[in-house]
């Protein structure tokens, strides 16, 4: 598969089947994760593989928020999940001194990691879908993250419940998001 078909083919899937995903194959997609670039080459990532039931039962409680709020209602079915956790990012002086900011960079950064995880877990027969939203304080306890160490998001994989034609992108027309040139 080209590359751009994998990235007209990547759609997020919120449907699992219950079948396990091979340990090697989350070995491969945090692999992807910890290959990606970095601002500074800092990696303020580390990136918790949850596919164990005490894990995977603290991360679904994670993604609910104030009380009940989710953007992951279908959590429980998920058979593991990759916690993207910020660290602090060493940057080169010169950067945080511009910015005065060392993690001016970072949320960047483990976007683009996210983003090799999913490919490459897609190209390991896998369907992936990032869920945004977590309480942090539920995240420290059930995971043992650091205090202050923030939780980015959180990658949930599996098998696919069922293989699917994907379904036309909803973007912004090119002319919309691209411009050449100039603004
Ligand atoms: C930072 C981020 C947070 C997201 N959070 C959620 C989420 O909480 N729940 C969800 O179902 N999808 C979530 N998504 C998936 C997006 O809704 C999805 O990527 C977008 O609608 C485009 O659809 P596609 O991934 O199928 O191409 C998130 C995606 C990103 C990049």
């Amino acid at each position: 598969m080209s590359f751009m078909d994998l990235v007209n083919r990547r759609e997020s899937c919120r449907a699992f089947s219950d079948k396990p995903v091979e340990r090697e194959k989350l070995i491969q997609i945090a692999e992807a994760g910890r290959l990606t670039p970095s601002g500074c080459n800092a990696q303020p990532w580390k990136f918790i593989v949850c596919d164990e039931p005490e894990a995977k039962a603290a991360v679904c409680d994670g993604v609910v928020v104030d009380g009940g709020k989710t953007g992951a209602p279908w959590r429980e079915s998920v058979p593991a999940f990759i916690v993207m956790v910020e660290l602090p990012a060493p940057v080169k002086p010169v950067i945080a001194e511009y910015y005065g900011d060392t993690q001016r960079f970072a949320q960047g950064d483990i976007g683009m990691a996210a983003l090799n995880m999913c490919y490459e877990a897609m190209d390991l027969g896998l369907g992936t879908c990032i869920i945004g939203m977590s309480d942090q304080k539920k995240m420290e306890e059930g995971l043992g993250i650091p205090e202050g160490y923030e939780c980015r998001g959180v990658i949930a994989i599996g098998y696919p419940a069922e293989v699917k034609e994907p379904r036309a992108k909803v973007r912004k027309a090119f002319d919309e998001a691209v411009s050449f040139n100039k603004f």
